[in-house]
C-alpha cells in the first residue's frame, strides 16, 4: 500500500478503444512472519499501467521485485490487496467467473513442472477444455488445431512430458493456454530456461501466434535483449512499484529513472558494438531493501547516485516526460527540488 502522503501515480492516457487491460493502483500484500512477528510483504505496490490489444507489455526488474506476483494478480491467481483491473473495459470484481479466467492465460518459466507427468500432451491440453464443457468433438478438434499451431507433429498429442525436449514442452504449455482461446496471455519467464538457439524459436512462434490469433502479452523476463525484441511497451519495476513505462524503443534509448539506468547499464546487448557496459553505472550500490521494510519516500534511494532529502521524504509522482513515457523520479518533477545537471538529467534533455 502506498503512504498516505504518496501522490497518485498517472499514466500516459493510451485511446481508450486500444486499452483491452488497465491496472488502476493495483497493490498486492502477503502477510507474513519477520523475525518471530507478523508482518506485511508489500509485493506490489499501487500499480498503474495499460496494456493495449494486440501488443506486448514487457515487465522487468530484479528478482523480487514483484513482476511474478502482478502476473498472477493479472491472471486471477492472487487476489489484489487493494487498486482495480479493468478488462476489455469491465471491472473485474473478487473472484473472477469462469470467462473472465479462460479469457486471461498464464504460461510459466518451469515448462516441466507445469505438466502432469502422467497425462498425454493431448490429455494435458484437453483438461482445461472439458472444464469449460466442450464436447468430446470439439476438445479433439480444439487439441489438433493448437498442437499444428504450435508446430508440433500431430503425433504428440500421444507423448509423455519426458519424452519432449524442453522447447517441446514449452510449446505444449502455450498450446494448453492458447486452447481456451483467451485474449491476453502473461508470459512469466516463458523462455527463460530454454538455451538461446530455442529461445529464438519459441519467441518467433509468439510472435507468429500473436499475429495469427490477435493475442495481447504481457511478456515478463529478467532479460532485458528479450524484452527489448519483443516488447511494444516496457514497463521497470522497482521493489513493487512502476519506476518508468514507455513504448521499448523510447525507453532503451534513452533510459529517464536513474534504476532504468542500472539496469540498461549492465546489460551486454545482442550487438555488442552497442553493449551499455560503458556506461556509467550508479555508484551508491547496496543491496536491494526488504519488501517487508521498504525505504519511506523513494523506494530506490538506497541505491540511488542522486539522493537528495526529499526522496526520503516523499514518494515521487510518476511525471509523463514524453508520448506514453512515464517517470516517477523527483528528478523529472517540474520544479524538482533534486539539485538539476545531475547526470539523469543530462540523459532526459
Ligand atoms: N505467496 C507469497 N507469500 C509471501 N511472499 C511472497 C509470496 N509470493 C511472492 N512473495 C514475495 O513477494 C516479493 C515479489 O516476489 P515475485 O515472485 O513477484 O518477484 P519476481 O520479480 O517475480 O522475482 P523473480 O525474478 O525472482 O521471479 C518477493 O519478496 C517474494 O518473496
Ligand atoms: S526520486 Fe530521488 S532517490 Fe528516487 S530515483 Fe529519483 S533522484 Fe533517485
Ligand atoms: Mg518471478
Amino acid at each position: 500500500m502506498s503512504t498516505a502522503s504518496a501522490p497518485a501515480q498517472t499514466v500516459a492516457d493510451l485511446p481508450p478503444t486500444d486499452v483491452l487491460l488497465e491496472l488502476l493502483g493495483v497493490s498486492k500484500e502477503f502477510p507474513v512472519r519477520h523475525e518471530g512477528r507478523r508482518a506485511t510483504l508489500s509485493a506490489v505496490d499501487d500499480v498503474h499501467l495499460q496494456v493495449r490489444e494486440g501488443t506486448t507489455l514487457g515487465i522487468v526488474g530484479e528478482s523480487g521485485c514483484g513482476k511474478s506476483t502482478l502476473g498472477r494478480v493479472i491472471v486471477g491467481l492472487h487476489q489484489e490487496t487493494d487498486g482495480e483491473l479493468l478488462f476489455a473495459d469491465k471491472q473485474l470484481k473478487g473472484r473472477r467467473t469462469r470467462s473472465e479466467l479462460q479469457q486471461m492465460q498464464m504460461v510459466f518459466q518451469d515448462p516441466a513442472s507445469a505438466l502432469n507427468p502422467r497425462a498425454t500432451v493431448g490429455e494435458s491440453i484437453a483438461f482445461p477444455l472439458r472444464v469449460l464443457r466442450l464436447s468430446p468433438d470439439e476438445v479433439d478438434e480444439r487439441v489438433a488445431d493448437v498442437i499444428a499451431a504450435v508446430g508440433l507433429p500431430a503425433a504428440y498429442a500421444g507423448h509423455y512430458p519426458h519424452q519432449l525436449s524442453g522447447g517441446q514442452r514449452q510449446r505444449v504449455n502455450i498450446a494448453r493456454a492458447l486452447a481456451v482461446h483467451p485474449r491476453l496471455i502473461v508470459l512469466d519467464e516463458a523462455v527463460s530456461a530454454l538455451d538461446k538457439s530455442i529461445q529464438a524459436q519459441v519467441l518467433n512462434l509468439l510472435t507468429d501466434l500473436q499475429e495469427q490469433y490477435g493475442l495481447t502479452y504481457v511478456f515478463i523476463s529478467h532479460d532485458l535483449n528479450v524484452v527489448e525484441y519483443v516488447s511494444d511497451d516496457v514497463v521497470v519495476m522497482y521493489l513493487g512499484q512502476v519506476v518508468e513505462r514507455a513504448p521499448a524503443a523510447a525507453l532503451y534509448e534513452q533510459p529517464l529513472h536513474p534504476y532504468t539506468q542500472l539496469l540498461l547499464g549492465s546489460v551486454p546487448h545482442l550487438d555488442p558494438r552497442l553493449s551499455r557496459r560503458d556506461e556509467p553505472a550508479p555508484t551508491h550500490e547496496a543491496d536491494i531493501p526488504s519488501p517487508i521494510d521498504p525505504p519511506s519516500g523513494c523506494r530506490f534511494r538506497t541505491r540511488c547516485p542522486h539522493a537528495a532529502e526529499v526522496c526520503a521524504q516523499e514518494r515521487p509522482a510518476a511525471v509523463t516526460t514524453g508520448p506514453d513515457h512515464v517517470v516517477a523520479c523527483h528528478l523529472y518533477t517540474p520544479g524538482s527540488p533534486v539539485p538539476l545537471g545531475t547526470p539523469a538529467v543530462r540523459a532526459a534533455s
